[in-house]
């Protein structure tokens, strides 16, 4: 029986710090600590313009992560700012993502993936990484100007599969985003790539896996 496998995209299919890996030289040493706080900015103006009812697309938070992000860390040249962005605009994918999404697709089941990201960062993105061909739809948060882990954002899955939130496998990197998909009704599995302690006891996914590959045999 086809099934419906829905995506996280920035963190599981696509690597965030594949952008400054681009330029990690010019970046110089404290390169990874850029890009970290890049990212933790970045989700938490996602999260916190939500608490506040508030909504801003992700490519500006996006940019506003960066710009912060090489305030604190002045040995990074802010005149890399346009080259990272333009790097994140088009990230690599993991290795496991494309492999996992053919073999889903050649198993007869559905994907998707449900993301943050702007509909033209998740275009950009998905078509630099080549796996719009095994997509079957691409949702972004922005129809209902809120971020995750909202259920309403969740809820995009269940309106366009017109499925029971039961019937959808929920795969993300990030354990606050399965949270909240485990939540809205979900199965979920948490794919720990950093090898992170586990969080949100209340809301565990069916299953923690390292990375994409191990899916197959799980599904
Ligand atoms: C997403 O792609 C931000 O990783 C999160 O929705």
């Amino acid at each position: 029986m086809s099934s419906i496998f829905v995506f996280d995209a920035y963190g599981t299919l696509l690597d965030v710090h594949s952008a400054i890996a681009c330029y990690r030289n010019e970046a110089g040493p404290d390169a990874d600590r850029l890009s970290d706080i890049w990212r933790t900015k970045q989700l938490e103006y996602s999260w916190t313009l939500t608490l506040a009812g508030q909504y801003v697309d992700f490519w500006t938070l996006t940019q506003r992560a960066l710009d912060y992000a090489l305030a604190r860390v002045p040995s990074v040249d802010k005149a890399l700012k346009p080259k990272l962005l333009d790097a994140y605009f088009t990230l690599d994918a993991f290795p496991d993502a494309r492999t996992t999404l053919r073999a889903l697709k050649a198993k007869g089941h559905r994907t998707a993936i449900l993301s943050n990201g702007s509909p033209d960062m998740l275009k950009g993105a998905v078509d630099a990484a080549r796996i719009g061909g095994d997509l079957d739809a691409v949702l972004s948060v922005d129809v209902v100007k809120m971020f995750k882990p909202r259920p309403e954002v969740y809820a995009l899955v269940t309106d366009y599969f017109k499925c029971a939130a039961g019937d959808v496998t929920f795969v993300s990197s990030n354990r606050w985003d399965v949270m909240g998909a485990a939540a809205f009704g979900f199965r979920c599995f948490w794919i720990n790539r950093g090898n992170m302690p586990n969080e949100y006891p209340d809301f565990p996914p069916q299953q923690i896996l390292r990375d994409l590959n191990s899916l197959d045999f799980v599904v």
